[in-house]
């Protein structure tokens, strides 16, 4: 595009948010335009976050129950090895066919694709320093604004990707860490444990906190996990901050405190991971240069349709409010379109699930049991644990419980969480129930097959009005 072409839409940023935007708005026959800087499409999720990691994640868990939980099945492996480089290919080819894919997306919905760094020049002018050399510029009636997140780093310990490493790092080691330290217990901190844990590396996990599994996980779930994890052989310091990093030329000293001050420790390790969150992304975009405003924490201000103080300039995905997730990035990538082609769009926030891809999983949508408290919403608990299913125990996999919080007086579902196998699967009924706004008798008066998980998510339900039949 040159600045002769107007775009009734240019996409700054193309992962999840801004290439769903583009595939969308080409879809409605809209003139559009994306820039990635990376040079490669998919953003954070399918290069260096939800993707590498899962393909990481099912490949150890398989390596991890060969070597641990194949004899009681009739199944005897020798010689069993590890291939990490193999590991780390099967990944990238995973990594490479979904991008690949988007560009063929692109091409498909006539999305014209820039790679280059977008920055603003005006309220309607975006500047792009190409890739491959030199300039351009793209004007856009609409602008999104989707530049994503970038992990929050740890004060004076400096991100090398080798030894003091982030998500991108822990998805790319070369070689397998003898000792690991994890600052953070949310959900990257889990799974990237959960990767090098069952592969062999010792793990400890400190987290400032008194449970792990960060925001939003229910209480009685994320002990349940953490009862599971260290089983595995994770170790956790809960309560207990990081207060300083020593990075020698081959070892690393991790001291740690109490959180409320006290009994210090120093922590050994080859490898240090920072998972203490994600930080919007948006520098060298100039936005400040045209008047939009970003909160103290960097992330845009924005309307309900994702508006900026400047209304043609919307901005979706981890750079603005909400849960930094790519399924709500790619709502908000629908939304935004339809809000420009039509005037309304539609994501409830209220029903956006979320999942912890370690084993078993952690699954959850809606409000926790602390949430419903704090609200003083008066409301009931159903439970059912996988140990009374019957294909959990036919699978001898059966660790974990499903559990429904539905309202007191009206059996509205107001959460559900689980921990098992599958969990992430199963949370995408829970999430439709709640979306329709269903109560947990509609779910437990609903036939599910037998024999499969499921039926513990339908007995979950039932126990929170009556009685489960298996338990
Ligand atoms: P991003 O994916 O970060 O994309 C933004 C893009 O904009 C980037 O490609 C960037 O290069 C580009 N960009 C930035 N500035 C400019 C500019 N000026 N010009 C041009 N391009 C620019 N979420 C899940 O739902 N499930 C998971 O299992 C999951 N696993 C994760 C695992 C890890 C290790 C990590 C780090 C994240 C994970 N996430 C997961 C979160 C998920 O990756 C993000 O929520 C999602 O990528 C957000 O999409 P986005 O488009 O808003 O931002
Ligand atoms: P997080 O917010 O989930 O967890 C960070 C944890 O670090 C919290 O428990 C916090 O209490 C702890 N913490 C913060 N500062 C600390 C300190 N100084 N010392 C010790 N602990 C400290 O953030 P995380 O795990 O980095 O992930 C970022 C985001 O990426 C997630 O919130 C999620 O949105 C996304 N993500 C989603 C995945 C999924 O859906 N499966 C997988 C991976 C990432």
């Amino acid at each position: 595009a040159t600045e002769a072409e107007e775009q009734d839409v240019v996409i700054i940023g193309g992962g999840v948010a801004g290439y769903v935007a583009a595939i969308k708005a080409g879809q409605a026959g809209l003139k559009v335009t994306c820039i990635e800087k990376r040079g490669i499409l998919g953003g954070t999720c399918l290069n260096v976050g939800c993707i590498p990691s899962k393909s990481l994640l099912n490949n150890s868990a398989l390596f991890h129950q060969i070597q641990h939980d194949t004899k009681n099945r009739g199944i005897e492996v020798e010689g069993l090895k590890l291939n990490l480089q193999q590991m780390m290919k099967a990944k990238d080819t995973s990594v490479a066919g979904l991008t690949k894919g988007i560009e063929f997306l692109f091409k498909k919905n006539n999305v014209n694709y820039i790679r280059g760094t977008g920055a603003f020049k005006d309220e309607h002018t975006i500047d792009v320093n190409l890739i491959d050399g030199g300039e351009t510029s793209v004007k856009g009636k609409n602008i999104i604004i989707a530049t994503g997140s970038e992990a929050t780093p740890f004060p004076g310990l400096t991100i090398d990707e080798k030894k003091v490493i982030t998500s991108t790092g822990a998805i790319a080691l070369t070689d397998l860490p003898k000792k690991m330290v994890v600052i953070g217990g949310g959900i990257i901190g889990l799974e990237m444990a959960s990767v090098w844990s069952r592969l062999g590396t010792e793990v400890t996990i400190v987290e400032f906190l008194g449970q792990i599994g960060g925001p939003g996980m229910d209480a009685e779930i994320s002990k349940m996990a953490q009862k599971l994890l260290t089983k595995q052989g994770m170790k956790f310091k809960l309560n207990t901050k990081v207060t300083s990093g020593e990075v020698n030329a081959d070892s690393l000293k991790i001291h740690v405190e109490a959180a409320k001050g006290g009994k210090e420790e120093a922590l050994d390790a080859d490898v240090v991971l920072v998972a203490i969150g994600r930080r919007p992304y948006s520098a060298g975009l100039g936005f400040e240069k045209i008047g939009i405003e970003t909160d103290d924490k960097g992330r845009f201000i924005i309307d309900h349709e994702y508006r900026t103080k400047i209304p043609h300039i919307r901005v979706i995905g981890d750079c603005t409010f909400g849960p930094m997730l790519a399924h709500k990035a790619e709502e908000e990538g629908v939304a935004a379109i339809e809000y420009i082609t039509k005037g309304s769009g539609h994501v409830n926030y209220g029903a956006i699930p979320s999942v912890m891809y370690t084993h078993p999983e952690v699954a959850w949508v809606g409000q926790n049991e602390a949430e419903l408290k704090a609200q003083d919403v008066k409301y009931k608990v159903g439970t059912f644990p996988f140990s009374a299913n019957s294909r959990a125990k036919t699978n001898l996999d059966t660790d974990g419980m499903v559990k429904f919080l539905s309202d007191a007086e009206t059996d509205r579902i107001l959460g559900v969480h689980i921990v098992g196998s599958n969990a992430g699967e199963m949370i995408g009924e829970a999430t439709l129930a709640l979306e329709y706004g269903a109560s947990s008798e509609d779910v437990a008066r609903t036939s599910h097959a037998h024999p499969t998980l499921s039926e513990a998510f339908k007995e979950a339900a039932m126990a929170t009005y009556d009685k489960a039949i298996h338990f």
